[in-house]
């Protein structure tokens, strides 16, 4: 059995097509069932349903063989025990800095909020910055608005978010795509399916 992680929404959307395309075809539709492992038209083959921010530790601990997961997500989990190995070049966006259009000088360490804590820690540490980052779990936009901080570190797309709520993008911290993990173990023992899966992926991804 053969057990792949996908989260709802955009990434099942566009994961569908390039399991299509390798002959995985859900029985069920996310959005409409309540069930959290969906049937495929491969018995050996089945989906589990999960939040993004979960894939990466699903499929390091094995209780999922492959999954699909931004590289965002990927960069905020840090695991080690998975492979990354496919760039399905889907869900693309930026992991970027941004903040109000006109932000005044400081005289304090800048306040990063972030759902993505680590990674902006890594960049400003990066950068040799000291700043204060303060961890959110969504709308992130909000806080630069209500003075809970000076920037976010978000993911932008077409930067509509972020100019409905007088922000713009300030530095670019990395270009994102989802890719394709795989549990280390899985590629060993299961070899024989795993392989030939990850080929017709690769192909349709083209
Ligand atoms: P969680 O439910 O764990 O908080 P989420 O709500 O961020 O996750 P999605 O919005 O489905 O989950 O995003 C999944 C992935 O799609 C993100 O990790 C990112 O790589 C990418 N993504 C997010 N927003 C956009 C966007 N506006 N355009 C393109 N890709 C995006
Ligand atoms: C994501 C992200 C940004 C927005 C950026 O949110 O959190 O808010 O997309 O895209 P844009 O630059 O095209 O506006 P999403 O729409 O996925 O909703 P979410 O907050 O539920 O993740």
């Amino acid at each position: 059995m053969l057990k792949i992680a996908l989260s709802k929404g955009r990434i099942f959307k566009e994961t569908l097509p390039l399991l299509k395309q390798a002959g995985i075809e859900p029985l069920d539709d996310p959005e409409t069932s309540r069930k959290l492992i969906l049937d495929t038209n491969r018995d050996d083959v089945k989906l589990v349903i999960i939040r993004a921010s979960d894939v990466p530790t699903y499929v390091e601990y094995g209780a999922a063989d492959m999954g699909v997961a931004g590289k965002d997500v990927l960069m905020e989990y840090g695991g080690q025990e998975l492979y990354e190995l496919v760039d399905l070049k889907i869900a693309c966006c930026k992991l970027m800095v941004a903040g109000p259009v006109d932000m005044p000088e400081l005289s304090r360490r800048l306040r990063v909020a972030s759902k993505y804590a680590r990674v902006a820690k890594q960049y400003y540490a990066s950068l040799g910055q000291q700043v204060e980052v303060i961890k959110l779990y969504g709308s992130m936009e909000l806080a630069p608005l209500v003075g809970l901080a000076d920037v976010i570190v978000d993911v932008v797309d077409t930067g509509n978010t972020l100019r409905a709520n007088g922000l713009e993008p300030k530095e670019k911290i990395a270009d994102i795509s989802s890719r394709l993990v795989v549990n280390k173990a899985s590629m060993k023992m299961k070899h024989q399916v795993v392989k030939p899966l990850l080929d017709q992926i690769a192909k349709a991804v083209g």
